[in-house]
């Protein structure tokens, strides 16, 4: 660990192992507890979320993650994290990574430039001989932009990327199992990369910068192409009068071939969509694959209401909607299919009831309530409170958490 100085010569800030530039997101502060708890390292996250910073450094998490709350405490506790708005923090380590969001816009294409422009904002203060390890999803070529960005800057620096492969919820964990994808153009700035990140892991897989670029979004894209498949094998099932959950079961029951295959669900969730339509646009708007998941799976919704209206008087009847968060567990409403549901509910129902125990919304209402209330009742998100529902009312759960099978 780099000894804390605090009588930095240029500015007195104390020096850090690592800054992490969007160290207050889902994916930066995991990894900053990570590093400081774990790793012993100093760790100083950089974010323009005051709100957030604020609350980190009081040692608190400002989102749900299993597992972390307590060594956030500890670490800020003992000083080896702590979080700041202040740009010119990013000149106080050798270890830089950015990790802010990469969202695609409203027009849905990607924005190309949002790790170029974090590393700008701070270009004042990154110092020669720095590592700058890129760690957020990106557009293939991103890193050579970044490369280029950074040399027209003038600054001599090592860049790495570095994708997180963790899926939130489970950072505290997977951070430390994971093998950690390592690429750079320069053996120096690969292995200055890789020793960092076996202060997590041993497992080390080193690549082109625009191999990893591509490993991470097929990654991604592969997980939403598999739900998109049993979604549409759900609806197909279900519009054939069968539960599909029955069919599943037998085909992955003691069948190797088959045992990876999810359930139905609402794909959801601020990277796998966003993911796919960044390779969309990699391809010139031709992935055909691709396009037809996203038709499936952000059509649910649609289907789902579709369905209800079939079997009730949709302008006479008040559904419940069960879970709001992108998935279980989660407080993380971003891109959740939940929201959409509601929003065509809204437009069909006499009245639409949502709820969620993770996530608080003054729009929401709490579940004593919507089940006294709906007469409909759908599980949108498979939180494990809905396992045991005590109702006599009709349940659709695509999910198939309750038992009583899928059909809508
Ligand atoms: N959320 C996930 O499960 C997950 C998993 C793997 C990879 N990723 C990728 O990681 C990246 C970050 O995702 P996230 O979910 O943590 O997003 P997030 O929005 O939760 O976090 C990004 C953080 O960056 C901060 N920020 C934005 N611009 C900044 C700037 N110029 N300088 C300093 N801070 C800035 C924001 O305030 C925010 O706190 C994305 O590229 C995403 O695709 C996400």
């Amino acid at each position: 660990m780099i000894e804390q100085s605090r009588g930095d010569t240029e500015n007195s800030r104390p020096k850090s192992d690592v800054v992490i530039i969007g160290g207050c997101g889902r994916v930066g502060l995991p990894l900053g507890i990570a590093l400081a708890a774990r790793g012993m390292l100093s760790v100083t996250l950089y974010d323009i979320d005051r709100a957030a910073v604020e609350t980190v450094n009081r040692g608190e998490l400002p989102f749900l993650e299993a597992g972390a709350a307590e060594p956030l405490r500890e670490s800020v506790r003992d000083g080896l994290l702590r979080a700041t708005t202040d740009a010119a923090s990013v000149a106080t380590t050798e270890n830089l990574i950015v990790v802010v969001g990469t969202p695609v816009d409203e027009h849905l294409n990607p924005d190309l430039g949002a790790v170029p422009r974090a590393l700008e904002r701070c270009a004042e203060y990154l110092r020669g001989g720095q590592l700058v390890m890129l760690r957020s999803t990106v557009h293939p070529g991103v890193t050579a932009l970044t490369e280029r960005l950074l040399e027209r800057l003038g600054t001599t620096v090592d860049v790495a990327f570095c994708p997180e492969r963790i899926a939130e919820g489970a950072a505290m964990t997977e951070l430390f199992e994971l093998p950690q994808l390592v690429a750079a153009r320069s053996q120096r700035a690969g292995d200055r990369a890789e020793k960092f990140f076996r202060t997590l892991t041993d497992k080390i897989v080193r690549m082109e910068p625009e191999e990893a670029e591509l490993a991470k979004l097929f990654a991604n894209t592969w997980r939403y192409i598999k739900f998109a498949t049993v979604n549409q094998f759900w609806m197909m099932a279900n519009d054939f009068g069968l539960d599909f959950e029955r069919i599943r079961h037998a085909m992955t029951y003691e069948y190797p071939r088959a045992s990876d295959m999810p359930g139905a669900g609402f794909a959801a969730g601020p990277c796998l969509l966003k993911d796919t339509l960044q390779l969309a646009a990699f391809t010139g708007n031709n992935f055909v694959l691709g396009h037809a998941a996203i038709l499936v799976n952000e059509g649910l919704p649609l289907y789902l209401v579709s369905r209800l209206e079939r079997r009730f008087p949709l302008s006479d009847t008040r559904v419940g909607v069960l879970g709001m968060g992108f998935k279980a567990g989660s407080d993380d409403v971003r891109e959740s299919l939940s929201f959409k549901l509601r929003r065509i509910l809204m437009a069909k129902a006499r009245e639409t009831l949502c709820t969620d125990p993770y996530v608080s919304d003054p729009r929401f209402v709490d579940l004593d309530e919507v089940m006294r209330r709906a007469d409909v009742l759908v599980i949108a998100t498979p939180h494990r409170d809905y396992r045991n529902l005590v109702t006599d009312k009709p349940v659709v759960d695509l999910w198939g958490i309750t038992g009583r099978g899928v059909r809508a």
